[in-house]
């Protein structure tokens, strides 16, 4: 059953004012646990975000393999200055100790991140939120289905009422895309970069081509992941920015017609 429907099943009505007036869901759009986590995953991944591009910066230079340093051959680098520079000692040149606010920060916000979405995941598939609001109906499954989807984007058409308490088909494998891939990818492609993680679990560091090839990884990953969140905020924006805001942030959606 879907949440439309569920919602639907639980509206209470008066006998006295008219019906759409007083139709109201007796449970929110969105959970409390769905709130609070993706609203804690919005500020850890900005917090990622900022950290990781002054890790960037102080070495933008990309590797593939194991190692790579100033003195190998990179893949690929980002045309900007590195913050970080050799620095000539009486003994040779050596590289000054990474800024140590941006990895600080940058572990604290994706241990929290990887905490949080344990818990969503968990409760997701122990609640059924899930197999109810994010799995695809067969219906949905085929060519026609998509073509509607996109065909009603194309025209710019104004989401209809039904949508602020359901997700679309796209919407809904995009969703699972995000959770279930490029979340466990990044989070994967992280730990293997670390020297810990790789000499307690070498298998999942080699699979990846090495240490080095995990950090050019993580990297796409990660651009892979704003590419969504610019698409998904001009999507929310365009399914009525007020009223998904609000669901998202109170757990009511409207009853009436969609506010922009
Ligand atoms: C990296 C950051 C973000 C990720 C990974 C993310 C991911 C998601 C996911 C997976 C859902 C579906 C949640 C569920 O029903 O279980 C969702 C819904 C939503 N997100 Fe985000 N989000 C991010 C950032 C944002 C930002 C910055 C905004 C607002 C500007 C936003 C606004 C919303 C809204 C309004 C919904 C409900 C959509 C609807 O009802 O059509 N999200 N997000």
């Amino acid at each position: 059953m879907s949440t439309l429907e569920s919602a639907q099943l639980r509206l209470e009505s008066s006998p006295t004012s008219p019906a759409a007036d007083v139709l109201r869901p007796a449970s929110p759009r969105h959970s409390l646990l769905v709130r609070i986590s993706h609203w804690v995953t919005t500020v850890c991944f900005f917090a990622l975000l900022v950290t990781g591009a002054e890790i960037i910066a102080s070495h933008p230079r990309f590797y593939w393999g194991e190692t790579g340093n100033v003195l190998t051959e990179p893949l690929f680098k980002i045309p900007i200055p590195s913050s970080r520079n050799l620095v000539p000692t009486g003994y040779g040149y050596v590289l000054p100790d990474q800024n140590g606010w941006s990895r600080a920060l940058h572990f604290q916000a994706a241990w929290v991140l990887v905490l949080t979405g344990l818990l969503y995941v968990f409760s997701g598939i122990i609640g059924g939120h899930f197999g109810t609001d994010l799995l695809p109906k067969k219906a949905d499954l085929s060519w026609r289905g998509f073509a509607g989807v996109i065909a009603h984007h194309l025209r710019f058409q104004k989401s209809d009422e039904e949508d602020a308490w359901s997700y679309n088909v796209l919407q809904r494998l995009t969703y699972l895309f995000v959770i279930f891939v490029l979340f466990p990818l990044v989070i994967w492609t992280g730990l293997a970069m670390s020297p810990s993680f790789d000499s307690a679990v070498p298998a999942t560091v080699n699979l990846l081509g090495g240490r080095q090839s995990a950090r050019t990884l993580h990297f796409f990953v990660s651009i892979a992941l704003v590419l969504f969140l610019l698409v998904h905020v001009v999507m929310v924006w365009r399914g009525g920015f007020k009223s998904r805001m609000r669901a998202m942030i109170t757990g009511n959606a409207p009853a009436g017609k969609e506010s922009k």
